[in-house]
């Protein structure tokens, strides 16, 4: 999977279906060539004589210039560009050096190829069990003027296009250095031609989908929040002109890491472009001492040639098998209720065995106690830090055995990382609190971050989060962050070294996170920030789903899933239907069924019509959401400028699939059909909605016809299912009798 040809100096790290090659230049450069389909070989020369000038330099006030070689600094395309050179267009790293200059030029030294691939300490990181499905090239280089050294790891996979790439810094200079920036990634294209598909948001309005031509000015797409941050995701698409939702090339990028990151995006003066990713540098320092080493994150790469789909499917199904919690990635998760919507923070025991009971009697398989349960909590405005269960309010004991009683699960929610100014806790410690003191910090929700950075912080709230799951059989945990990191200060960090809080914070965070799921593997955790606020392959590594958003309006919901589901698999996206008056629960269900299905609603305020109606619903989940969750997934029609959106879920054996219609407005009978993808052309399947057998290769080339009056905020949901010839042979003769009467699903 990796080869480095000597003589040419030149690396290949390829599987069957992907190649990404660059060579170490005559001024031991690491120069990129190229990245795409699977290619045999490259040709060097071709790929970088546009450089029309010669290199030309100052030695001993003489200038240098090799009349037969040509480089340039300044449009070469690079694995990682230098800093306050001649090359204005990015840098991949910056260092203030020990006499304070900034300049940063790393060149080649010596590599080495691994079986695997080491786990990053201290950050997530891809999950690799089996050695022989990854190969990984270590390339160490040092700086031209000093004694620190970059080392760039590159994982390639065998069974799936996908490139990993992160980096580290060494200080071996005998005094302090300052890293002002160091990215995970570059990639550096030739042409200049491609369009960047990225999300955008607010809270309740998470992920909207943004498509938008890489110019010839940098597009950044970033976030400084420190966390909940909706502005942008930590997760891009880079594709060509041309390429749509099934054909042409596409590259994906993802970080895993929940801190602030940034994706610098442009075309350059030459045409060509240059992405460059990792920890955002604004409010970023750290001071690396003789020896010591800064890692940046993960970043991942994942390219296809099948357009839009195609990328999705190698970030689903590398996400599922490298990234999410093992015990649960592949596994169904159980239909859920939650309180929060139901009750709020106006909840006692009573209330909560009443909708056990109720929840129970609809087939509902888990009852959350949502925020409320500790400390004073009866609204937002206390007690976050104080975990211990307001007796008055709440017999956890009882309520938890109340649902294990009935078969069924029970889960809690938390909020670890928070502290309000109103508790036992900041009273007792307000130095555990993270901000800049002789200031007056805003506050959001009226609460406070804690000091994560400050181990002792860490070990505190832990022991207090630990004794309840200890205490208490839980079989769920919701995870939540109900504000970003501003006015930023740690007494454990100090003045003079701001700039690392940010990065500590996260590692803080992810520190609790490693030893809860350390300790309780087999409760399953939900992460949350007010909504989708830190939906990232960095949560994801702990948490096998996220709460997409608060916004729990149905037709919103398909704006936010249809733009998730591009960058994560659906089996994480955590979908709720809940009381909204709008649409049908039929409706909001055929939505929220392509997430972790649950509820957010009284389940006492309903009519017997809707809870019937409920009850088939959990049954059709129950049957079906496999192939949600394990599933290959294919978007079909964007909701973007359209009045409909539509996409699909196949198993991988390919015999059964579920496909998904909205209809946004009301709209007279137009022709509608719309292409199926992935299914078997071969096969016969049975349509459950329309009663009909109909060969797969006629939903692929000639569609499922939709063309019919709708209703606006109409949801269809169309159950595929394989048949062999005999089934069918029954169902024409059925067919026949029955004189062509059509069942419904529901
Ligand atoms: C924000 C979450 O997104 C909600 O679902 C709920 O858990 C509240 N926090 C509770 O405070």
């Amino acid at each position: 999977m990796i080869t480095f040809d000597t003589k040419r100096r030149l690396f290949h790290l390829y599987n069957a279906n992907f190649s990404y090659y660059f060579y170490i230049n005559k001024l031991n450069y690491l120069i990129h060539l190229y990245s795409g389909k699977y290619l045999q070989n490259v040709d060097i020369e071709r790929l970088t004589e546009r450089y029309a000038e010669r290199y030309a330099y100052l030695d001993n006030n003489k200038e240098v210039c090799d009349e037969s070689y040509y480089f340039s600094l300044q449009g070469a395309n690079f694995e990682c560009a230098t800093f306050n050179t001649a090359d204005k267009r990015g840098s991949f790293a910056i260092i203030k050096n020990v006499d304070s200059s900034l300049l940063t030029d790393f060149r080649y030294v010596s590599h080495k190829i691994i079986q695997g691939k080491e786990p990053i300490k201290y950050l997530p990181h891809a999950k690799i069990q089996n050695c022989k499905e990854v190969e990984t090239l270590e390339i160490t280089l040092k700086d031209v003027r000093s004694e620190v050294y970059l080392i760039l790891y590159y994982s390639i996979f065998n069974n799936l296009n996908i490139l990993i790439r992160n980096s580290k810094i060494i200080n071996k200079e005998k005094q302090d250095i300052t890293l002002l920036k160091l990215a995970s990634t570059e990639l550096d294209l030739i042409y200049g031609d491609y369009e960047l598909i990225s999300t955008y948001g607010t809270w309740s309005k998470d992920r909207q989908l943004e498509v938008s031509k890489i110019s010839h000015s940098k597009q950044i797409i970033s976030d400084n929040h420190g966390g909940r941050g909706f502005y942008h995701n930590p997760a891009i698409i880079i594709k060509e002109k041309d390429t749509n939702l099934f054909n042409g090339n596409a590259y994906g990028f993802e970080l895993i890491y929940s801190g602030n990151f940034s994706f610098e995006v442009s075309a350059d003066e030459f045409n060509q472009t240059r992405v460059i990713a990792g920890i955002n540098e604004e409010n970023f320092s750290f001071t690396l001492r003789y020896n010591q080493c800064f890692n940046s994150p993960e970043c991942v790469l994942a390219f296809s040639d099948k357009g839009i789909n195609g990328v999705t499917n190698v970030l689903h199904d590398f996400i599922r098998q490298y990234i999410l919690p093992k015990t649960f990635a592949f596994k169904e998760r159980p239909i859920l209720i939650n309180s929060w919507e139901a009750y709020y923070f106006d909840f006692d025991t009573e209330k909560i065995i009443k909708l056990i009971d109720e929840a129970n009697s609809l087939g509902i398989e888990m009852v959350v106690l949502d925020d409320g349960w500790f400390g004073n909590r009866d609204s937002d405005s206390s007690s976050l830090g104080d975990w211990q269960i307001n007796k008055d309010k709440i017999d956890l004991e009882k309520v938890i055995t109340y649902a294990h009683e009935k078969n069924m699960k029970f889960g809690l929610w938390v909020e670890p990382e928070m502290i309000s100014p109103n508790s036992k806790l900041f009273s007792e410690h307000p130095e555990f609190a993270l901000y800049k003191r002789n200031i007056k910090p805003t506050l959001f929700r009226h609460q406070l971050v804690l000091d994560l950075t400050n181990p002792k912080v860490v070990d505190y709230i832990y022991s207090e989060i630990k004794e309840i799951f200890k205490k208490y059989p839980i079989d769920y945990c919701k995870w939540d962050f109900n504000r970003y990191l501003s006015e930023i200060g740690s007494l454990y960090v100090g003045e003079n070294n701001e700039g690392e809080i940010y990065h500590r914070f996260i590692l803080g965070t992810y520190d609790l996170l490693n030893r809860f799921i350390t300790d309780f593997p087999n409760v399953l955790l939900e992460t949350c920030a007010s909504g989708g606020g830190r939906f990232d392959l960095g949560m994801l590594y702990y948490s096998s789903q996220i709460w997409a958003s608060d916004e729990t309006d149905p037709t919103a919901r398909v704006d936010i899933q249809y733009s998730t589901n591009i960058f994560y698999p659906l089996s994480c996206i955590g979908a709720h239907v809940s009381a909204r008056p709008f649409l049908t629960y039929q409706d909001k269900a055929i939505i929220a069924a392509f997430g972790t299905f649950g509820y957010e609603l009284d389940p006492i305020k309903l009519s017997e019509e809707d809870k019937n109606q409920i009850i088939g619903i959990n049954k059709l989940i129950k049957e079906w959401h496999h192939v949600v969750t394990e599933g290959d997934y294919y978007a079909l029609k964007s909701p973007v400028n359209s009045n409909y959106a539509a996409w699909m879920t196949v198993s991988k054996n390919k015999k059964e699939a579920l496909v998904f219609h909205f209809n946004f407005r009301r709209e007279p009978t137009y022709s509608r059909y719309i292409k199926l993808y992935g299914l078997d052309p071969d096969l016969y399947y049975f349509n459950s909605l329309t009663n009909t057998i109909i060969k797969g290769d006629f939903y692929m080339n000639v569609g499922l016809n939709i063309s019919a009056p709708l209703d606006e905020g109409k949801a269809m949901l169309f159950v595929l299912k394989a048949v062999n010839s005999l089934e069918k042979t029954i169902y024409e003769k059925i067919k026949m009798k029955n004189n062509e009467k059509r069942d419904k699903i529901f």
